[in-house]
């Protein structure tokens, strides 16, 4: 489906009804990451994936910016009429549904926060996302799809779930250049969410596969730790697309969450 909002047409998919928990995708995604989570949403619970700006069927945006993605997401709840939702995010998509509690905090109800990390890109990481850009220019999006995609999984699904990870492939493949750049400047500049994790206050869920080498699970642990009303969840078997790699234990946490702390 395609909605209008205040600063962009935004492609989503929504499924079930009641608490309203937007999913946002991680990189390079787009709202399909979320299927096998449509496909069976938490009793009394409405699930909402978005494109994020640029991927999928949604409109790029003039500021590549966290921030800016963050007033982009407020803005599809406005236009689909919800004042307050439980904010998922996988990786990408948890650096957003931080920058999301700083400017509207109002509208986050809860948080998911799946294969995400807190802190911001060190130095290092600034300088491969800048080589990761001119790579996407120089070679397209394939070339993003084979270097992303060894980390993208755990090596149970690498050994075990062919179409899980070819999947994954296709959904990668199929993201533009502008987009893959626009994601990679808003990472790149995004701000260090540690300082972000005590002021949390609504309920938070945090997920990761016990076997994700992008954000490992100590990233996870600390999160837990800072944050004041947080439960930690590990998927056995599942990498850093825990949600596409393991569904079934990936849904059973969320629907055990939200019927614990949305009953
Ligand atoms: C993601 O899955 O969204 C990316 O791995 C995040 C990142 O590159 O930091």
């Amino acid at each position: 489906m395609i909605v209008e909002t205040a600063l962009g047409r935004v492609g989503f998919d929504d499924a079930g009804r009641g608490l309203p928990i937007l999913l946002l995708h991680g990189f390079p995604h787009d709202r399909t990451l979320w299927e096998a989570q449509l496909a069976a949403p938490p009793a009394g619970a409405r699930l909402i994936a978005p494109d994020l700006p640029g991927f999928g069927e949604s409109a790029s945006v003039a500021v590549p910016s966290l921030d800016h993605w963050a007033d982009c997401v407020a803005a599809t709840l406005d236009a689909l009429g919800i004042e307050r939702a439980v904010i998922g995010g996988l990786s990408m998509g948890g650096y957003l549904a931080f920058a999301l509690w700083r400017r509207h905090p109002q509208r986050v109800q809860g948080l998911v926060l799946a294969d995400t990390r807190a802190g911001a890109d060190s130095a290092e990481g600034q300088a491969k996302r800048v080589a990761m850009q001119a790579q996407a220019l120089k070679d397209g999006p394939a070339a993003i799809a084979e270097a992303m995609l060894p980390g993208m999984v755990g090596k149970t699904t690498r050994a075990e779930r062919p179409r899980a990870v070819e999947f994954l492939d296709a959904m990668m493949r199929r993201a533009s250049v502008a987009a893959i750049h626009d994601a990679l400047e808003a990472m790149r500049t995004r701000a260090d969410s540690a300082p972000t994790l005590p002021t949390i206050t609504v309920p938070t869920l945090v997920i990761c596969g016990d076997e994700d080498a992008l954000t490992p699970v100590k990233e996870s642990e600390a999160m837990y730790a800072a944050i004041p009303d947080a439960q930690l969840a590990v998927i056995p078997g599942a990498g850093h697309a825990s949600c596409v790699e393991h569904p079934a234990a990936f849904n059973a946490v969320l629907s055990g969450w939200v019927q614990a702390r949305f009953p």
